[in-house]
């Protein structure tokens, strides 16, 4: 389905043609003067040079060509030579009715569809989920529900953090307090236990103490190191209890992700990539790209231009151990054999940029990827507490996922148990539903390259620019529509008619916005933009709403008209949030 502004854009063209101008000329944008007109085109200005002619001369030429009939209610000219266009209210209500009736409500989708990766959520296995990790999951599956949209085949793989030294602290710190464990019995050869022995929230806390610990002793770090080491040498105890530790941690982080509605189609893991990394490694030194530096192996990725130092690639350190960007390039090499991907798309704190840079340049250099995959890194900023610092808990400690997704929804619960429309005993369910919305809009309505404020009081509030005064509108909309069908009305039945009034075109034509909103949002990676036109639309329905008497309109055609134009608000809002990531419930 057409875009409103290309319709626009192509009457207007023809236009200049009949009138003997370039018809590329034609362009229309919003206009930034909304109190004199909707749209606006500026080509005669534009052209003016080109045919020596004063613009106001083209412009009024120009609208002689635009037919009786046409897009446009009005098209006037005003010095020195721009031409304000109103929109014609027939032809906006017909546009309308073709986008109700169109299942993707007028997005245009991929012309060639392509394989997208997104690498997002990124959590460590064993160590609590915390705030940190919440942006990348929450940006990642709007960005892959977005692309989907759009057409693309999207993969959205979790990458799990399961191969660094964390594992070789807990194995450390399992060894102290319980070494009567067969794992750490080296004569041992019958089959390890199937029941692992701890439970998830023992493995919480040993993290943490096995880390602190290690801080303070050195021979107890040093331990931890040699464990990592063994583990990555595929010794078989420490394998059970590896194996035992990703069973428990998974189940546990699956948990966590399905409260948040994130979904992940793969379950990658660092170790993955352990098996390419050989061969990789291999190939780069006979190939002449590495070279050792004292004692590291490393791959130059500075590039003639650089304003800032981009130090060299390294691929193993001295004792020969990998590094996070060995297993991040060893990934891209399994990734390009198992689905040769169009793009990789890395959701990742920003302060991981520099890592990032030389993967990608090392990848390129190195020929992992060729020239039809694009590396791409969104790095997003800091979630921070009121006192612009990282978001903490009220002692300073770091803030767990778990207890921040219980405040918000202890503060939804109570204000939804205020305002008594949903029975105390739905209240739980409900502020779940709207909880989310509080945190995920909250995170998405900024732009993600960003710092910015966690504001429980703000993104729970039910007014502004908030997840929860989206839903309301939404929930106001159904209600509205329960009621009709209640009083024997069919919401299917009728056409969108002209709109009557301003407050009415004004919600037409912020709707008509949604195929633009949704492509920009993907093009740009920007969910943000997608919250801004939800905003717009919610704030254009209210304002309608308030305006207009809908359940007691007495001319039937003229009520059926606003029902149909309720029903495409809500699918288009509905949709929307879908596609950040949160739903809608039917009361709030
Ligand atoms: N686990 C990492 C962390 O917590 C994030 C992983 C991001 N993805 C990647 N391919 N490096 O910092």
């Amino acid at each position: 389905m057409k875009n409103l502004m290309d319709c626009m854009a192509e009457e207007l063209s023809a236009a200049f043609e009949r009138a003997g101008y370039d018809p590329s000329y034609g362009k229309v944008s919003v206009s930034n003067r909304p109190d004199l007109c909707e749209f606006q085109c500026n080509g005669a200005m534009a052209g003016a040079k080109k045919y020596k002619k004063a613009p106001f001369l083209i412009a009024g030429e120009v609208v002689a060509c635009i037919p009786e009939k046409s897009v446009f209610s009005s098209a006037e000219v005003v010095k020195p030579g721009f031409i304000n266009l109103k929109i014609s209210e027939e032809f906006l209500s017909k546009y309308l009715e073709e986008m109700s009736a169109d299942e993707k409500l007028s997005v245009s989708t991929a012309q060639k569809p392509e394989t997208i990766i997104i690498d997002y959520g990124g959590p460590n296995v064993a160590k609590p989920l915390h705030v940190g990790h919440l942006r990348s999951a929450i940006i990642g599956e709007s960005l892959k529900r977005i692309g989907r949209f759009m057409g693309h085949k999207v993969i959205g793989d979790v990458h799990l953090g399961d191969w660094g030294l964390q594992m070789g602290l807990i194995i450390t710190e399992l060894r102290k307090r319980k070494p009567e464990l067969v794992y750490f019995d080296d004569d041992y050869s019958g089959e390890y236990p199937k029941e692992p022995p701890f439970t998830i929230s023992e493995l919480e806390e040993i993290y943490p103490c096995a880390s602190a610990r290690s801080k303070e002793d050195e021979d107890y770090r040093q331990e931890a190191l040699l464990a990592t080491h063994l583990l990555q040498q595929g010794k078989p105890g420490y394998m059970a209890l590896w194996n035992h530790i990703m069973e428990v941690s998974v189940t546990d982080l699956k948990r966590n992700y399905d409260n948040l509605q994130v979904s992940f189609d793969l379950w990658k893991k660092e170790s993955d990539a352990q098996p390419y990394i050989p061969d990789m490694v291999e190939r780069m030194k006979e190939q002449g790209f590495a070279h050792e530096d004292q004692g590291a192996l490393v791959v130059d990725v500075s590039e003639e231009g650089d304003t800032k130092e981009i130090p060299p690639c390294m691929l193993l350190k001295s004792d020969g151990a990998s590094l996070y960007t060995t297993t991040d390039l060893a990934t891209i090499v399994e990734r390009m054999r198992l689905f040769s991907p169009d793009e990789i798309l890395y959701v990742v704190d920003k302060r991981q940029e520099m890592h990032f840079t030389q993967v990608f340049r090392c990848a390129r250099k190195t020929g992992l990827v060729g020239e039809n995959t694009r590396l791409s890194f969104l790095g997003f900023g800091t979630m921070n507490g009121k006192d612009g610092k990282p978001f903490k808990t009220r002692e300073g400690g770091v803030m767990r996922l778990e207890n921040l997704i219980a405040e918000i929804n202890g503060e939804m619960f109570r204000k939804i148990v205020e305002n008594r429309s949903v029975k105390e005993k739905d209240a739980g369910e409900t502020a779940k539903i709207v909880g989310l919305s509080a945190i995920k809009y909250g995170d998405l309505s900024n732009q993600a390259t960003k710092d910015y404020v966690f504001d429980v009081d703000r993104f729970t509030s039910f007014e502004g620019n908030t997840g929860p005064y989206i839903l309301y509108t939404i929930v106001r909309i159904k209600s509205i529509l329960n009621r009709y069908t209640q009083e024997g009305g069919d919401p299917e039945e009728g056409r969108i008619l002209p709109a009557v009034n301003e407050s009415e075109k004004s919600l037409m034509l912020q709707l008509t916005g949604f195929g633009g909103a949704v492509e920009t949002a993907f093009e740009e990676k920007a969910p943000h933009r997608l919250c801004a036109f939800i905003y717009e639309v919610s704030n254009a329905f209210n304002r309608f709403y308030h305006e207009t008497k809908i359940l007691s309109e007495e001319d039937r055609a003229r009520q059926s008209s606003y029902i149909r134009l309720l029903v495409l608000t809500r699918k288009v809002l509905e949709t929307g949030i879908d596609l950040l990531g949160f739903s809608a419930p039917e009361k709030m």
